[in-house]
Order: structure tokens, then sequence, then C-alpha cells
């Protein structure tokens, strides 16, 4: 089943999550330079570019994302985490900002006007993404928008996962049966959003769309590797089940679906970590130019 409306209620802000994050950036590190290359080489405009960051989290992926070597003259990441937000705006970033602002909000376009007028910038030339567009209602909407602030020439990369190409052998169908739990929660993000990607940025009027693939596998990795590669993609399966038994703790479903899921993450930890155990995902990102 692919989900087509979301109402995640994810907090980046935890200690546990910006580990998990900090991991997760180090997976796709290479992948998005080869993106962020092809797009500097690509675009006519070389010198005194403006970046923009959507979902920046705290920062750690933007600054290493937006290399200090590219020819950037300012950054500017947003995020909706007050509390990300405020702690980073009060530290000195050389020329990257950031600025508290959700994407859903509905006067979005003041705000982000706001924003630019405070930067004296008429737009963005590369705006980039990561792992943000899955948690909102509708990511088309505000690719829309978001193309609107795009200088002419101007980039978009945003990087995703779908979880409908995960491959395992032999879990017993275990990986199958904790994916299909993971949708059947409420405030889960979208599962499937990487298979949109190219048909959502075509359909708004980007142009030169390219897709971009990363696959990683279980063969070859250390066992430390291994428990890595475990967490970045099943570990916060369970802040679903337990966001949701939070908000009522004695609700008897909802500590039974944690219990469960618990259960199920932990026999597939044991089955993961035997050398061999194969498993293979993408990380998918898409490229579109204005
Ligand atoms: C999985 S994290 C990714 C963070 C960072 N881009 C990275 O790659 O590590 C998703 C981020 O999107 C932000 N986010 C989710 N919904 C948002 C919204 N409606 N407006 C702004 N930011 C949002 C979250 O606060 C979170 O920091």
């Amino acid at each position: 089943k692919v989900k087509e409306k979301v109402n995640s209620d994810y907090d980046s802000s935890s200690v546990r999550e910006k580990r998990r994050l900090k991991l997760q950036s180090s997976y796709s590190e290479e992948f998005d330079a080869q993106c962020f290359e092809y797009v500097l080489n690509k675009m006519d405009k070389k010198q005194g570019l403006i970046g923009l960051d959507i979902g920046c989290a705290d920062g750690y992926v933007t600054e290493l994302r937006f290399k200090k070597e590219y020819p950037f003259d300012m950054v500017i990441g947003v995020d909706f985490n007050e509390k990300l937000i405020e702690k980073i705006s009060q530290e000195d970033h050389g020329h990257f900002y950031y600025h508290q602002l959700d994407l859903e909000a509905k006067d979005f376009d003041d705000r982000i006007q706001a924003i630019m007028d405070e930067h004296e910038i008429e737009g963005f030339d590369v705006i980039f993404s990561a792992l943000t567009l899955h948690h909102l209602k509708n990511p088309q909407r505000i690719l829309m928008k978001l193309r609107k602030y795009l200088n002419r020439g101007g980039a978009i990369i945003i990087r995703g996962v779908d979880d409908g190409a995960m491959l395992a052998y032999d879990d017993g169908g275990l990986v199958e049966k904790i994916l299909k739990e993971t949708i059947s929660f409420e405030n889960v993000s979208d599962r499937f959003h990487g298979r949109k990607f190219y048909t959502m940025l075509c359909s708004l009027g980007y142009k030169d769309i390219q897709m971009r693939y990363q696959v990683d596998d279980t063969t070859h990795m250390t066992f430390e590797e291994r428990e890595d590669f475990f967490h970045y993609y099943f570990d916060f399966r369970l802040s679903y089940t337990l966001r949701t038994l939070n908000k009522d703790p004695d609700n008897p479903l909802y500590q039974e679906n944690h219990m469960k899921m618990q259960e199920m993450l932990d026999e597939l930890e044991e089955k993961f970590m035997k050398p061999d155990f194969f498993f293979s995902t993408l990380t998918i990102s898409a490229i579109g130019f204005k």
C-alpha cells in the first residue's frame, strides 16, 4: 500500500535521532557530493551562489554538503524544529544562516520572502533537501512553491529512500512484516516516497531531470558496520509505536503494538548480525533544473 497522505510527528532533536542522522549522513556523503558537483558543473553561474537546505535539522548535513570549497556566498537552512534552530541560529556559522520555517505553513510564501528580504537575496541557485519530503502531507506543493524561488538555471537536489527497494534473505519474511506494521501507524512518514521523485519534479516543470541511486548492502560489512546499518534502517521504526504509546500509555492496543514491534526488531537484529544474512537497499536522489 503506497500511502498518499502523511501525518508525521517526527522530532529530529532527540540525542538518539541526531546520532542516527549523522550515521545516515555518512552513507550518502560521496553520493551527495557527486550530485552537487554535477549540478555545479552544469550551471552557467559559477560564482556568488546562494543555497537553500530544506529540513536542515541542526545544520550538520547542510554544512557538509554545501562544502566550503564550493562557490556559495550564502547558504540558508530552514527547519520547523524550534529547539534545533534556536540553538544553531545563536552560534556563528560563517556564511550559513538558519531559520525556523514550517514548509507546510499557510503563510509559507510570506515567511520565505521575509527570510530572503532579511538576507537581501532574490532567489536560490541550489536547493537541497535530504530525507525531509516524506514527512510532508503534500511534498508536491512545496516542490511547486520552491520552484518559484529557484533562480533560472538553478537546480534542486532531493534525496530520500523507499522501503519498497529493500531486499533481505534469509529473514523468513520478517522485513516485510516490519515494513507492513510500520505503515499501519497514523503518524508515520511516507515510506515509499523515492519512487515519486521523478513524477513530482517532471509534473512541476523542472527540466533535465536525472535520477541517481546508491546501492548499499551487507556483503563485506564488518560486525560493527552491520550493527550501524541495522540501526540506520530499522531502529527508528520503534519510535512510531513509542510515540503513539506515550500519548496514551494505558492503551492495551498501543502497548501490544509497541511490544510486537520491539520483538520483531530484536529478532531481525539477531539475524542481521549473522555474516551470511543479506540485506540491500537504495538511496534515491533526483536532480532537476529550472
Ligand atoms: C530525517 S530529518 C533530515 C535532516 C537532515 N536533512 C539530514 O539529512 O540529516 C527530517 C527533517 O525535516 C524536518 N521537517 C519535517 N517536517 C517539516 C516541515 N513541515 N517544515 C520544516 N521542516 C520539517 C524535521 O524537523 C527534520 O529535521
